[in-house]
């Protein structure tokens, strides 16, 4: 039994690749532990978001956790920016967190590119945000994707600074859970580039909303090679494409790559795709629908939110009021 917390920007239509590479996981983690998930707006405030989409995307991505199996009277499901701890333990760590630390963030230097200096400075102290995030309610496990791991071990480092600098155990520290790795989606257009929400191509995704027949069409469209399947996964490696196609298979119909090619060996795209796009239909239409339904039903929705508030805030400030304390921070 540990303490669970993970979350989601809300920048935009949620694809594949977050319900199988973070949002499934995460179901599965409910009864036996104590789970926190958020939706990261503040996150997302680090590069330009409008006003009217930020407040409906961040609607929407509480409606997927709850259209995909997160269960609000298991779960803590909450708004990162209701809940004002976040940002004020984030200021506090920032005083524990060499810059040094922050000047090795991978996300950051991509992000960032050549314009350093024009780069805002959330954007910069953005992993001091996310280990308030994981640190105020003293979570024990992050389950993220790979590229988040750096992050999380960042949460580590700066709950190991504070608790030596005051020899107190007041933060857990906290592990990375890379659940995602074996079922990183890759973009149906070009098997090398990560399935994302920001790519040009609406053909290179699927979206948790996408109806029945646009997901059978993105599905036909996408990028193959001319071979059949082949009857031993390995190779697949040298086909990008391919084996993209039959990892989602597998991921979605819980079953190996070596049992999804034993059934489809031989196979020529055109048998595999039509079975593939029922698999992915059977799913995620749900999934869709059920998002669909909670978008029109923003009382119910908005209720969920605010009950996963109320229980997130009186963790978070037992915690921010505990660090206070040990600070020496005067509250009158
Ligand atoms: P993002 O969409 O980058 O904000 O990511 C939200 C969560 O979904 C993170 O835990 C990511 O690691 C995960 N994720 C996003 N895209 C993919 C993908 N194509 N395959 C697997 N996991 C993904
Ligand atoms: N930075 C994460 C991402 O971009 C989102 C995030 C913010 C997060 N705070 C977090 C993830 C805390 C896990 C725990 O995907």
């Amino acid at each position: 039994m540990g303490i669970i917390l993970s979350g989601v920007q809300p920048t935009g239509n949620l694809t594949l690749g977050n319900y199988l590479g973070a949002i499934r996981n995460w179901v599965t983690m409910q009864s036996h532990n104590t789970c926190f998930f958020c939706i990261v707006d503040l996150h997302a405030l680090t590069v330009p978001q409008d006003p009217k989409k930020l407040k409906m995307q961040t609607r929407e991505v509480a409606a997927a956790y709850i259209a995909s199996g997160i269960n609000p009277s298991l779960s803590t499901i909450f708004i990162q920016s209701n809940i004002s701890a976040h940002t004020e333990l984030s200021w506090f760590l920032s005083c524990f967190t060499p810059m040094g630390w922050l000047n090795r963030m991978i996300q950051f230097k991509e992000k960032s590119g050549k314009n350093r200096e024009s780069s805002v400075l959330g954007l910069y102290a953005y992993p001091v945000l996310q280990a308030a995030d994981i640190l105020l309610y003293k979570a024990t496990d992050v389950p993220v994707g790979e590229d988040q791991k750096q992050h999380v071990e960042l949460a580590r480092d700066i709950a190991g600074a504070f608790n030596r600098a005051y020899e107190k155990e007041i933060f857990p520290l906290p592990e990375p859970q890379i659940l995602g790795e074996a079922t990183r989606v890759m973009s149906l257009r070009d098997g090398t580039k990560k399935m994302s929400k920001s790519d040009p191509s609406e053909f290179s995704r699927i979206h948790l909303r996408d109806d029945a027949d646009t997901i059978a069409q993105k599905i036909k469209k996408a990028k193959t090679d001319p071979d059949p399947l082949p009857e031993d996964p390995k190779l697949l490696t040298e086909r990008p494409e391919a084996f993209n196609l039959v990892n989602i298979y597998s991921a979605l119909s819980n079953q190996s790559l070596e049992s999804v090619c034993h059934q489809f060996a031989g196979a020529q795209f055109s048998t595999f795709k039509p079975a593939l796009a029922d698999l992915v239909v059977s799913i995620i239409a749900p999934i869709g629908l059920e998002i669909e339904r909670l978008m029109n039903h923003e009382d119910e929705l908005d209720g969920i939110l605010k009950k996963g508030n109320d229980h997130a805030r009186e963790v978070a400030e037992k915690t921010l009021h505990e660090v206070q304390k040990t600070i020496g921070i005067l509250r009158v």
